[in-house]
């Protein structure tokens, strides 16, 4: 059942409220935006359990199985994330991922291990389909945490794996459309097709607790399609993409990784947390924070950001929740309920989305 927060706390119900959501009395309730919506009281999972972004539904099901048979829970959800990875026809990581503005495709990814508190990432790897297992090659044999560009690629070489080309055939006929598109007096064709239109911005995060409580969390992504060579966004970026403490719970992003960079997104998730929040509160506030940190070309005269952002976060004892930015979003669970998506809560309705000339960059999903 899903109330508006008006319903929900203009009822006298607060003292009710705060005991459903599971928050302390004196942690104040998130209060910025009208709209968001609490559909359950605290999300509660199980464990062990799993939360992914909404392309993570098979993920999810994969890493929970692992985890029922006894799988670690970064190994769990790093097999998870592999699914999207390998997939060609995710457009938003790993082989088929669009490519920088040349056309050559630059991976981020980062993930966390709970029980040992270690951490490895890569940014802006070319040529190896799944940059999440390099990230964690980084942490299992390094003393460093993050590794980026020709120095990612060549360690993942010499940790065995395989290069390839990541461009795929339909992923490489957008970006030419992109790039066909960009001036009407190049050299380049233009196409008046429905290819022309895709842009993307997504990303696969998820983050796993299993049935003794042990936390792992993971995040990768092909980036800002289109994006400048180099450029890194909040994905591999600890404390931002993902982020977890194996004694409060986990946290992670997709949507635009500027926004997200700049408040410590996934970091600030889990110490919401940490004070009593609810998984699905402590992404609302991040949400919240984000706007408040959004710089006025991004902004529409509402205030309301010209770009998509979700955050996504499990507590120790299973809870959890997601919010996105705008009204209809989805994300994926597993637990013993089985996977399946739900609903995001939200900062802003649909039809309060920006209206008008919308910055390219900006755009997300
Ligand atoms: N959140 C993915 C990115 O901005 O690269």
């Amino acid at each position: 059942m899903s109330i508006t927060r008006r319903d929900f706390f203009g009822a006298g119900a607060t003292a009710a409220a705060s005991f459903a959501l599971g928050r302390p009395a004196g942690v104040a309730p998130v209060t910025a935006s009208p709209f968001w919506r609490v559909s359950r009281a605290g999300r509660e999972a199980g464990r062990p359990a799993v939360i992914a972004s909404a392309n993570g539904l098979r993920g999810v099901a994969k890493a929970l199985d692992l985890m029922q048979h006894g799988a670690d829970p970064l190994d769990a959800a790093i097999a998870g994330v592999n699914i999207q990875e390998l997939d060609p026809t995710d457009h938003s990581v790993g082989l088929g991922g669009l490519p920088n503005e040349e056309g050559v495709v630059q991976l981020d990814a980062s993930c966390m291990h709970g029980p040992t508190r270690r951490a490895g990432a890569v940014g802006a790897i070319e040529d190896i389909a799944t940059p999440s297992l390099v990230a964690k090659a980084v942490m299992d044999y390094t003393d460093h945490i993050f590794l980026v560009g020709a120095g990612a690629k060549q360690f993942a070489l010499e940790m065995g794996f395989t290069p390839q080309d990541l461009l795929t055939p339909e992923s490489r006929q957008m970006w030419l459309r992109w790039k066909a598109n960009l001036n009407p007096n190049d050299n380049w064709l233009d196409h008046d097709d429905d290819v022309k239109g895709a842009y993307t911005h997504g990303t696969c995060n998820m983050n796993a607790v299993t049935a003794s409580g042990d936390i792992g969390s993971v995040t990768t992504t092909s980036g800002t399609s289109w994006k400048l060579p180099g450029r890194v966004g909040d994905s591999p970026i600890i404390g931002a993409g993902q982020y977890n403490d194996n004694d409060v719970g986990a946290a992670g992003s997709t949507g635009r990784g500027e926004a997200n960079i700049k408040i410590c997104g996934a970091f600030f998730v889990v110490e919401q947390m940490r004070l009593g929040a609810t998984p699905e509160e402590a992404c609302l506030r991040a949400l919240q924070r984000a706007v408040a940190m959004t710089e006025a070309r991004l902004l529409d005269t509402r205030k309301h950001p010209r770009y998509d952002l979700t955050y996504y976060a499990i507590a120790k004892d299973g809870r959890y929740g997601s919010a996105n930015m705008y009204e209809g979003a989805q994300f994926a669970i597993a637990d013993a309920a089985g996977a399946r998506l739900e609903t995001c809560a939200y900062l802003f309705k649909r039809d309060d989305r920006p209206t008008g000339p919308v910055p390219a960059h900006a755009l997300t999903h």
